[in-house]
């Protein structure tokens, strides 16, 4: 019998859905035995669920063709087959958060993609090598929520990923003023240039909700626990314009950066290449070997070239050059439905089960 424990897909369906079941297939520690989704696809096969929506470069697996898709707001009955979840739903903020408190309370942790929570108190919004001690704040949520081992974790927004990872690396030089423009894939909104043709050749000056997520989320990782909530760090002060871009798959980031302790070029390549979490040390399944990579070369990274590094989990960086108004620039990118979106909470989960917070039920 297989020793893995039992993962549900919530919203299994969708694209981020799709990722997950994708990334997941021949996990060593999990295995995706059960699927749910809306009313609509609730009862099928999940093959047959998915019709033509198939959005992978890679076949969808043997392993799930044959699940039958349940619904999500079944609470318990997905519960009851699963050790815990993966939420990847497309419902209101609101619906979200009472179904992802739904499935914690019934004694099943939920690992979302989702923002719906990432904002709540005792919640953590946890990348992995950034702010893994933030997990300590479950406790605190299963006091409020009346659980034993029921509670959601999150990870944060796709676009953070390119530059929030350089300047934790170089927090001992205290940035403080950052100014960063976001060029975004349209994988990011869920669609393909197929769903979206209207994207070819195009730029879209907005994308909702995105610049504030990309200016708060950052500080809320690089926050503290304290009275049992995460409060969000103060500094360094983010200002972000965030763009759609006509790239199927990698956030990309340009970024200005004002340090109270100007370090030299040499100093910043070297912390970024030095640079290893928990991840790394315990050898997560999914972790990155080299988290971030600075590349030397004057056009890189590109998207082309760069956005699968370390099977799109790593962060690649470039271009730091010295700036006439601030004191350092630099170009960053990474892949945002595998490291911004299903990659990132796979590594969570993993992270969890590593600290003991999930396990079989
Ligand atoms: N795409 C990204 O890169 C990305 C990145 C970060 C965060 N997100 C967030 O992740 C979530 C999923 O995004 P997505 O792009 O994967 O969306 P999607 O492709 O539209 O998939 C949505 C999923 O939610 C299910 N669903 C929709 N309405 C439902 C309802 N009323 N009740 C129960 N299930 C329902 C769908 O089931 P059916 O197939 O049965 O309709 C499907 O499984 C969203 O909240 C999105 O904002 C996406």
């Amino acid at each position: 019998m297989s020793q893995k424990l039992k993962a549900g897909i919530l919203g299994g369906t969708g694209m981020v859905g799709q990722r997950f079941i994708a990334l997941l297939e021949n996990h060593p520690w999990f295995e995706v035995t059960t699927v749910a989704a809306s009313p609509r696809s609730a009862g099928k096969r999940y093959e047959d669920a998915i019709g033509g929506r198939w959005k992978m470069d890679t076949p969808m697996p043997e392993a799930v063709k044959d699940i039958v898709v349940m619904n999500v707001n079944e609470v318990e009955a997905v519960a009851s087959k699963v050790d815990f979840v993966f939420s990847a739903v497309d419902m209101s903020k609101d619906e979200i958060k009472a179904i992802e408190d739904a499935y914690a309370k019934t004694e099943t942790p939920v690992v979302s993609n989702n923002s719906a929570h990432r904002w709540t108190p005792d919640v953590p919004m946890v990348i992995p090598e950034l702010n893994p001690e933030h997990m300590e704040v479950i406790k605190f949520q299963k006091k409020r929520l009346g659980t034993e081992r029921g509670f959601v974790a999150v990870k944060p927004n796709c676009s953070i990923q390119a530059y929030a990872p350089a300047l934790t690396a170089w927090k001992e030089f205290e940035p403080y003023e950052v100014v960063a423009t976001t060029y975004q894939a349209i994988s990011g909104a869920g669609k393909t240039f197929q769903d979206w043709p209207e994207m070819e050749g195009n730029i879209i000056p907005y994308i909702g909700g995105e610049e504030e997520k990309s200016e708060k989320e950052p500080l809320r990782i690089w926050g503290e626990i304290e009275d049992g909530v995460i409060v969000p760090a103060e500094s360094p002060v983010i200002t972000c314009q965030c763009v759609r871009v006509p790239v199927l798959n990698g956030h990309t980031a340009a970024v200005f950066v004002k340090f109270r302790k100007k370090p030299t070029k040499e100093q910043l390549v070297e912390k970024l290449r030095s640079f290893k979490g928990v991840p790394q040390e315990l050898h997560l399944p999914s972790a990155p070997g080299q988290f971030i990579q600075y590349l030397e070369e004057d056009d890189r990274p590109q998207v082309t070239e760069d956005v699968n590094y370390e099977n799109g989990m790593g962060i690649s960086v470039g271009r730091l050059r010295e700036d006439t108004v601030y004191d350092w620039k630099f170009i960053g990118l990474s892949h945002n439905t595998v490291r911004g979106a299903a990659g990132g909470a796979i590594l969570c989960a993993e992270l969890l089960k590593a600290q003991g917070y999930i396990s079989a039920k």
